[in-house]
């Protein structure tokens, strides 16, 4: 063979495996609202960036007439690329190749390309829409599986990963992406469950669709499984650059830092913001939008647990994480959801060397058996856990209420908070006038003749001399009460000086955290 005609027959295997499972599966595939593996691929990175690795693998199992189906890749394309020119690892599988099943060669090329990335210090990004298990491999796939989740757990918080969820994801197959930093699934393409609605009606009777159970929306609102919900995929896949563009390459890393270029921020109308009814809500997002570069706030787990609102965003180009109760749902309370949802964020920038700012306006924790009974002691102690271990610049800004615990949890003095900022509006205290007055002066009410004005006397007493930041700066548990127009000016120089913060923990194998 000529070198020429060496390389023509490179070029025609080539185009052979780029055709995956075919033409014809790759028109089901289209008509069905999906894209192709190769076709997310490009969507992901930048143009003409993809450098793919392990082509010509394909499997090596005869079972079941396997042998007459040997695709070139074997169900799954790997490689490198960029997101706005910073190296990432991929891995994307294509439904066309036996239903992008996962079998020994297809385990074997994600675990190469995890293992190169963890190598190479870069995050790993999954596309996953596979049937699971390759049936004809038998337990040789399930090994597969085992070898992808323990490198999903020895890459935890060395490198991050991502999952993106565009087919369906059953069975032990849900375990991978659920340990993955965060998870992406677009609505009416994505499913995730351990058994799907057959199963769910032999064992428990109930009669549930593929969406209710498993859907984007179900995971997004109830159960918290998924972080981000794309309508469709072009956009799921803008959203993962996006967040790329917060994060470290991996833990040695610092954050991204990009130029900023807008001007100084006038934020006169933070002054008069707050309503002078404390049990007024607002809407934080509007203060965290103030306070960080325009249009810089990125949401994580944006419809779930919605009194704490966590995400991303920037103060004066430098990537930070943000944690702050939302007085627009449920008063601001801590519960259990929100706590998990805050420890898991609080623990990724902590790992990931992302400075943290809080925000608090919190009421306390919510009471009452459904969640006493659902452990929210347990999961509470999750939030408080995170901050207490996390040794990132931590700075806490208190707008009002920061009440009992929770005023503990949400990254006070007494856990590490390197700066911690009150408004002049702050309430922080063991609990509410109304309750305390109650509690503390009930034989004077009882007492009272008039027990309404008796008690409002005292709630007014109580609210004058514990509903303000002073006592917590006598002691120096606040380091500064500032107006709040010039928070954002606190918070570019704090964090600022933080850069070079240096923090650690006791040496150990690894904490206990309440699970
Ligand atoms: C081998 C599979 C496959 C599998 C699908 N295919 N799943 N081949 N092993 N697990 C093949 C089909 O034979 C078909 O091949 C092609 O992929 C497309 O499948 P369709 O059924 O035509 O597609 P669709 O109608 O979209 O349905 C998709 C599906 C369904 C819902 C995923 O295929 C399905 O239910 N598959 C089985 C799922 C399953 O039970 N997996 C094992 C779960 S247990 P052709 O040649 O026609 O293109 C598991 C354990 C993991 O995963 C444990 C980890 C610890």
């Amino acid at each position: 063979m000529t070198q020429a005609e060496k390389i023509k027959k490179l070029n025609e295997i080539k185009q052979e495996a780029y055709l995956g499972g075919g033409q014809k599966r790759i028109d089901a595939q289209h008509k069905k609202g999906k894209l192709t593996a190769r076709e997310r691929i490009e969507l992901l990175l930048d143009e003409g960036s993809f450098n793919e690795t392990d082509l010509f693998v394909r499997h090596q199992s005869y079972n079941f007439d396997l042998e007459e189906q040997r695709f070139y890749t074997d169900g799954v394309i790997t490689g490198t690329g960029s997101i706005d020119g910073r190296t990432v690892c991929v891995f994307s599988q294509d439904f066309t190749i036996l239903g992008g099943s996962l079998a020994e060669y297809h385990a074997k090329k994600v675990c190469k390309i995890m293992d190169f990335a963890m190598k190479m210090g870069v995050p790993v990004i999954g596309i996953n829409d596979s049937g699971g298990a390759r049936i004809q491999e038998g337990v040789i796939s399930l090994g597969g599986y085992a070898d992808i989740f323990l490198r999903n757990t020895l890459l935890s918080g060395v490198i991050p990963q991502i999952s993106a969820i565009v087919g369906p994801c059953a069975g032990g197959a849900v375990y991978s992406p659920a340990i993955t930093d965060f998870v992406f699934m677009v609505d009416k393409v994505s499913y995730m469950f351990v058994t799907g609605p057959n199963v769910v009606k032999t064992v428990t009777h109930e009669e549930v669709s593929f969406d209710d159970l498993g859907g984007a929306r179900t995971h997004a609102v109830k159960s918290g499984v998924s972080h981000f919900t794309a309508d469709n995929e072009a956009e799921c896949f803008q959203s993962i650059r996006k967040l790329v563009s917060y994060i470290p390459l991996n833990n040695m890393d610092s954050a991204p830092f990009t130029e900023y270029k807008g001007g100084e921020k006038d934020l006169e109308f933070l002054n008069t913001y707050l309503p002078d009814n404390p049990n007024k809500p607002y809407d934080v997002k509007e203060v965290i939008e103030a306070l960080l570069d325009e249009d810089t706030f990125f949401e994580v787990h944006k419809e779930y647990a919605e009194n704490l609102v966590v995400g991303f965003g920037r103060i004066e180009g430098r990537s930070i994480g943000i944690v702050a109760n939302q007085p627009l749902v449920l008063a601001g309370v801590l519960d259990l959801n929100s706590s998990i949802k805050g420890a898991r964020f609080v623990r990724f920038c902590d790992a990931f060397n992302i400075p943290l700012l809080t925000i608090e306006d919190v009421p306390g924790f919510l009471p009452g058996t459904d969640q006493e009974w659902r452990g929210v002691i347990r999961h509470g102690a999750k939030l408080l856990y995170a901050f207490c271990e996390a040794t990132v610049p931590k700075v806490t800004v208190i707008l009002r209420k920061a009440y009992g615990g929770a005023y503990d949890v949400m990254n006070s003095k007494h856990v590490r908070g390197d700066i911690n900022l009150a408004w002049p509006s702050a309430e922080i205290a063991v609990m509410g006038a109304q309750g305390a007055a109650e509690i503390i002066f009930k034989k004077e009410i009882d007492a009272a003749e008039d027990k309404v004005q008796a008690l409002k006397d005292k709630v007014d007493e109580f609210t004058e001399k514990f509903a303000n930041p002073y006592l917590a700066a006598e002691r120096g548990f606040i380091d500064d009460i500032i107006e709040p127009k010039d928070t954002r000016k606190k918070l570019i120089y704090y964090f600022g000086i933080a850069e070079n913060k240096v923090d650690s923990n006791p040496k150990k194998k690894h904490g206990n955290i309440p699970l």
